[in-house]
């Protein structure tokens, strides 16, 4: 027997309507901020993820999934959306039709990493890109979209968390101070923080081993040059107007490296150690830096088996998908013609319809209803055709009725709203 690939999941039955929810909600919380879909191939060079999330960062030096095609080319499945969706905006000269352009993107991400609760190694997320808007207004618009997608998913447990990174003027100084810092405590720091000194010195703050050190750490905060600081206090300010709910957590840096200025996370209160269920920030140069015009952006995504399981945490109800409503078994061959007739007239109201197709007994068919689960099910015979009726029952209470053949529409219909 062949098996999944580890980190992978098969999603169907019960799952689905969790993946509908999701989905269908971001396309909504989308349409309604004026946000349009795109969708880019799932691989791309190598080299573009490689330039935009950072020669250093973890996805790029171990998470990736690289190889090589027919050709010889180095392609790799996308890790993330940002860098996709950024590379279709410059090539297909989307900047023409003028700034900014809202887009929006669910779908499969890859990430070679130790699979566990929360953590797969294909995972899928929903994610917006505001390409094109400079003001503070953008970040503040972003992140309650993302404050209202989780509300509307009907997630409460959660947490938005904010900070500044700083720009290319004032980060240099920053990042001075903190290599000043942690050169009298590099004994102490655990062995990827003594890598990462030399390399990539602000994700010593997001250290998973020993925290204390970056406590008290220098901030980011007292170094921001004037820009950057009137940019995060207006956003704030206007996420305080909004109403939306933010922490500041001055240790907060991401682990892609095309960020600048305002980055958050939204964190989920019960999901343990993969708590974060969202991430985003701006990303100034990140267009300039594969070729594009200079387009100042941001974005977020979020991570959709990890919202599922925030969901189920907080025990929200999430609709059935409505399928298997009726169930239309027959007996006899001039039955079987007249139930794919009335199969097709309840498909044409809108009404999800099983109809028997195998060679099988009443009994054997009102089974195979059942484990269906269908509300209903319509037997066709040969004797009940003679007089114009069908036999109308529900086989969640048991109720039978004959039905002249003319109003059996509508009272599938009935039947089914009860
Ligand atoms: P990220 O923080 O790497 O950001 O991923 C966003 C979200 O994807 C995470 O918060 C998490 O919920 C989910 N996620 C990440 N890795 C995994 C995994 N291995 N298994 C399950 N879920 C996972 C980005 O990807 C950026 N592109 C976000 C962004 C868009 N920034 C600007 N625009």
């Amino acid at each position: 027997m062949y098996r999944k690939i580890k980190g992978t999941e098969d999603i169907y039955g019960e799952e689905i309507k969790y993946w509908y929810f999701i989905e269908n909600t971001a396309r909504e919380v989308s349409r309604i901020y004026g946000y349009e879909e795109i969708r880019t191939p799932i691989f791309e060079r190598t080299e573009l993820f490689v330039r935009s999330v950072g020669e250093e960062t973890d996805i790029v030096q171990k998470e990736m999934y690289t190889f090589e095609d027919k050709g010889g080319r180095s392609l790799t499945l996308r890790p993330e959306g940002t860098a996709p969706t950024i590379r279709a905006f410059v090539e297909n000269s989307m900047i023409a039709s003028g700034l900014p352009r809202r887009l929006f993107y669910i779908g499969p991400m890859f990430r070679y990493e130790r699979p566990q609760s929360g953590r797969q190694r294909q995972f899928h997320q929903f994610g917006i890109e505001l390409l094109g808007s400079s003001s503070p207004l953008g970040d503040a618009e972003a992140i309650m979209l993302a404050d209202n997608f989780l509300r509307k998913l009907g997630l409460v447990d959660y947490k938005i968390v904010i900070n500044s990174i700083g720009c290319e003027k004032c980060r240099p100084k920053y990042k001075e101070a903190l290599k000043e810092y942690y050169s009298n405590i590099l004994d102490k720091v655990c062995d990827d923080c003594k890598r990462r000194y030399e390399t990539n010195i602000l994700r010593l703050l997001d250290c998973k081993v020993d925290s204390s050190y970056a406590e008290n750490a220098p901030k980011m905060k007292d170094y921001l040059c004037t820009e950057c600081k009137s940019h995060y206090e207006e956003t704030k300010k206007l996420l305080e107007t909004l109403e939306v709910a933010y922490e500041e957590n001055f240790n907060l840096v991401r682990g892609l490296d095309y960020y600048n200025g305002i980055v958050f996370e939204i964190h989920h209160s019960r999901l343990g150690a993969q708590s974060a269920i969202g991430g985003g920030g701006r990303y100034d140069k990140l267009i300039e830096e594969i070729g594009g015009p200079k387009t100042p952006s941001l974005g977020f995504a979020m991570g959709i088996e990890r919202l599922i399981i925030a969901l189920k945490k907080e025990n929200v109800p999430v609709e059935e998908w409505r399928n298997n409503e009726v169930f239309i078994a027959h007996l006899g061959h001039e039955a079987k013609i007249e139930a794919i007739k009335i199969a097709e007239e309840l498909r044409k109201n809108e009404i999800s319809v099983v109809f028997n197709t195998m060679e099988r007994g009443l009994s054997a068919q009102l089974k195979h209803a059942a484990r269906l689960k269908c509300k209903l099910c319509i037997i066709v015979g040969e004797n009940e055709l003679e007089r114009d009726v069908v036999i109308l029952r529900n086989l969640e209470t048991g109720d039978q009725v004959e039905i002249e053949r003319t109003f059996i529409v509508g009272t599938a219909k009935e039947w089914l709203q009860d």
